[in-house]
Parts: C-alpha cells; sequence; structure tokens
C-alpha cells in the first residue's frame, strides 16, 4: 500500500516526534529538579537565618533542630495572629492614604482652575474643602501610627507617664468641645455634666484615654446618645462616657481590654480599628492608680466608667 520512501519518511516522522517528546521530559525534569533544588537552597537560606539549621563537624548542614521545629509548630497561632494584624495595620492605614491622595488630585485640579482665573470665589472654597479632608485623613493616619508605637513601648514596659497636678474638668471640657461637631454631624445628641475635678497625672496621656473612649462611643453608635460625665470626691474622680450604642456582651466585657480584641474580628469587620485603643487606655489608667469598667449588653449601649485617685 505504501511506496517503500513513504515508510522510510513516516519513520523517520516518528523518530523524531519521539526524540522531540523525550527531550521535552528531559528539560522539564531538568526544570523541576531545578526548581526543587533552588526551592531547597532559599528554604536553607532561609532556616539558617532564622537558627533552626544544625551543623555537623565537616559544617555541613545536618538535621533541622527538632527543638525549632517543634517551636515553631505551637507557634503557628502567633504566626497567624501576627500576619492577621500586619493585614489589618495594612487595611486601616490605606483606607486614610486613598482619601489623601484622591483629594490631593482633586486639589491640583482647583489649584489650575484657580490659576486660570476662572470662579474664584467656588475654587477657592474647594481648596478649603479638600484641604480640610486631607488635614483629617492624615490625623487618622497619625493616630493609627501613635498607637502602634505606644504598644511597641508599653511592649518593652517603656510607656511612661508625667505626674503633675491637673484640672480635669478643663480637658474634658476641651476634648469633648473638639468631638462635638464630628457627634452632631452624625445626628446624635451630645450631652455633658461636667463637675470639677483635680487630678495628678500626664494630662496628655490622659486626654489621649478620653479621646479613645469618644471615639468608641460615636463609633459604635449610629442613633441616639453619648453622654460624658465628670464628678469627684474626696477619694476618688469618676468619669463616664455612656452611649446609646451596639454595646458589648458580658462574656466580652474584660477581653476588649485586651491588645488585638475586637468583638466583630471577622475580615469584613464593619467598624474598622486595630483593637489597641482600649489596652493603651487600661494600661495608661492603671499607671495612674485607677481603673476603667465597662457596664453594657448588647443593643443597650454601653458605658465606660474611669476612676482615678482625687488630687487634693
Ligand atoms: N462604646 C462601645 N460600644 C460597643 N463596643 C465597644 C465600645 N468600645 C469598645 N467596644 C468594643 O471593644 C473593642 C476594642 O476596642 P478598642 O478601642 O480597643 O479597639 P478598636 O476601637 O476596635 O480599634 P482602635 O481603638 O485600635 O482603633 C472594639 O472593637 C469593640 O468591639
Ligand atoms: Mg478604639
Amino acid at each position: 500500500m505504501f511506496s517503500d520512501s513513504s515508510v522510510g519518511f513516516i519513520a523517520s516522522l516518528i523518530t523524531a516526534v519521539l526524540v522531540l517528546a523525550g527531550l521535552i521530559v528531559m528539560i522539564r525534569k531538568l526544570n523541576r529538579s531545578n526548581m526543587r533544588m533552588l526551592q531547597f537552597m532559599t528554604e536553607s537560606i532561609d532556616a539558617i537565618g532564622e537558627g533552626i539549621v544544625v551543623f555537623d563537624r565537616q559544617d555541613r548542614v545536618a538535621l533541622v533542630n527538632p527543638r525549632y521545629s517543634k517551636m515553631m509548630r505551637s507557634n503557628q497561632p502567633a504566626v497567624a495572629k501576627k500576619s492577621r494584624f500586619i493585614g489589618k495595620v495594612s487595611h486601616e492605614l490605606r483606607t486614610p492614604l486613598t482619601v489623601i491622595n484622591g483629594y490631593i488630585a482633586c486639589l491640583v485640579k482647583a489649584a489650575e482652575r484657580a490659576a486660570e482665573g476662572a470662579d474664584p470665589d467656588r475654587n477657592v472654597a474647594q481648596i478649603k474643602a479638600h484641604g480640610a479632608r486631607i488635614q483629617s485623613a492624615a490625623s487618622h493616619m497619625r493616630r493609627i501610627v501613635e498607637d502602634l508605637l505606644d504598644w511597641s513601648n508599653n511592649e518593652r514596659g517603656r510607656l511612661v507617664m508625667d505626674r503633675a497636678p491637673f484640672a480635669m474638668d478643663a480637658l474634658l471640657r476641651d476634648v469633648t468641645d473638639d468631638f462635638r461637631m464630628e457627634i452632631e454631624r452624625k445626628g446624635l445628641v451630645l450631652e455633658t455634666a461636667i463637675g470639677g475635678a483635680q487630678v495628678m497625672g500626664d494630662r496628655a496621656r490622659l486626654k489621649q484615654v478620653i479621646c479613645n473612649l469618644l471615639s468608641n462611643a460615636l463609633r459604635f453608635t449610629d442613633a441616639g446618645r453619648i453622654v460624658v460625665t465628670l464628678a469627684s470626691d474626696r477619694d476618688e474622680v469618676r468619669m463616664a462616657v455612656a452611649d446609646t450604642g451596639i454595646g458589648v456582651a458580658p462574656q466580652d466585657h474584660a477581653r476588649i481590654f485586651e491588645t488585638f480584641h475586637q468583638v466583630d474580628n471577622s475580615d469584613a469587620r464593619t467598624y474598622g480599628g486595630l483593637g489597641l485603643g482600649l489596652a493603651i487606655v487600661a494600661e495608661i489608667v492603671r499607671q495612674h492608680g485607677g481603673r476603667i469598667q465597662v457596664d453594657s449588653d448588647l443593643g443597650t449601649g454601653a458605658v465606660m466608667t474611669l476612676r482615678l485617685p482625687t488630687h487634693a
């Protein structure tokens, strides 16, 4: 059926295909083993860096130190917690950064329009509004970075407090006034009953405490009111921030003062935040010889009460 020459041609074609297939398999194998070798080398370098490997007498890499591999295995939850935390920090920083980026672009456009001389009043008003938004996002970023620094200083036992007498009532009035506009913009009512109170301590740190409590009350309240009170007697200064927000279930009362504990800790968290605020608050209050407690239940709002020793 086939001539000799066509049989010869088919035979050489089959041989060529087989040789080519063989070559492809060889190259892939080589690549795979090269990749494995490369991966092994990278892992070994990492392992040496982390002190996980041990060497034999000829300076060859011996077995992976079983003590370290056990430690690494038992460290898995801490490692997972750390990556989760880094994810949260990146997310929290990205939000204000996006705002800053967006409004800088708007600002540049408005400035260009102003330079062209068209509708100067409108352009100046827009430049001011964009500037204010950039400033507020930058302050948000600064607060996140400051919280992170405080947390890391506290971990190393370096969160130090000043000690000087000051009027807590004046401080509380100042801070609530700073929050008033934001609270009212959200449609909430701010009520205050601030009596005179003298304390001994670090004014800036106690300002941070008040800011944290007010910012939580604002974030976790969608309707109703925020009530700030301050009263003192011979022994004790009592400050409370009460809200009508989502509240905290009793089983979470102690844990919300722990670092990173957030009642909603899911990836799709509605309220954002890092879960550092109350842990820092609790440490500052502790260093002032005071205490803080939460009274709340789910859906009934929350009352945060701070008690500090009175300074005569
Ligand atoms: N007023 C409040 N109402 C309801 N839940 C609250 C209130 N204050 C705190 N919480 C709960 O306690 C958790 C811990 O609060 P904390 O201030 O430490 O962290 P955060 O506000 O989530 O983040 P950060 O303060 O670091 O920005 C919050 O995530 C929230 O679940
Ligand atoms: Mg907070």
